[in-house]
């Protein structure tokens, strides 16, 4: 059972997930500990009413990014964290910070990386740069956190349709229900030293891991099913890991 330590800044729809799915027991490991730059987010409440330690570290307290960030690590080294994970975290990590933790930070992204994004491209802008791109599809990655912004090696990516009336808004919600699939899913797979870094390339040990897919046109995402893996509502995680991946996203007000 590996220790995670997730950092957010806002609502914690993900943090939720991932508490969720830990709770489950498949995903072989545990929220140690949250850790949010702004004292007034959400996310920090979820994390109470789980018994799990939330911190706020409120990064204007400090003159620069480098105290903030000791502070940080001061945190997770106390809890013993073995995985970062970036969940709605608003600031940059430096590369001070990414070295302490090299190879065990994780961060999820709102659009198909190495498209949409980098500096600027958070929230909502992504959304609209993909609508105004015409995209016909846009989703999730989950990238690991090295010294470039949204550039680190991706782990694993969910696709969802752009419909051709969509807004930033509801495109944002179809790609939020595959975030909160996707992120337990990563850190199943960290925990049981399934991903392996080789340059820009992930390579993922073990069964192959299904598609994840929104069914086309539709809301109602649904996982991929191939040979070997679990189908939506199937029994077993992606991979045949232990433990369900839903086909809904865990919160329902995301
Ligand atoms: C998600 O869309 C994530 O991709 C982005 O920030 C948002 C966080 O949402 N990095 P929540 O706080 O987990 O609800």
């Amino acid at each position: 059972m590996i220790k995670v330590g997730v950092l957010v800044s806002g609502r914690g729809t993900n943090l939720q997930a991932i508490m969720d799915a830990c709770a489950e027991g498949w995903v072989g490991a545990e929220v140690a500990v949250v850790i949010s730059n702004n004292p007034d987010a959400p996310a920090l409440d979820r994390a109470r009413a789980r018994n799990i330690p939330a911190v706020a570290i409120d990064h204007r307290r400090f003159p620069s990014r480098e105290p903030f960030e000791d502070a940080m690590l001061q945190v997770l080294r106390t809890h013993q964290v073995d995985l970062v994970c970036q969940a709605g975290f608003m600031r940059i990590l430096t590369g001070r910070f990414v070295s302490q933790y090299r190879g065990r930070i994780m961060n999820i992204h709102p659009a198909l990386l190495p498209a949409f994004g980098g500096k600027g491209m958070y929230g909502e802008h992504v959304h609209h740069a993909v609508l105004e791109s015409g995209a016909r599809v846009s989703g999730c990655t989950i990238h690991f956190v090295n010294e470039a912004v949204d550039g680190g090696p991706i782990i694993l990516q969910a696709v969802v349709p752009v419909l051709d009336d969509d807004t930033p808004d509801a495109l944002a919600a179809r790609i939020v229900r595959e975030e909160h699939r996707l992120y337990p899913l990563a850190i199943h797979l960290f925990a049981h030293g399934r991903l392996v870094v080789e340059g820009r390339r992930v390579r993922i040990l073990g069964a192959p891991i299904p598609p994840f897919t929104a069914a086309s046109g539709s809301d109602s995402a649904s996982v991929g099913a191939t040979p070997g893996g679990a189908g939506a509502s199937g029994g077993t995680a992606p991979g045949g890991g232990p433990g369900p991946v839903r086909a809904e996203g865990a919160d329902p007000s995301a």
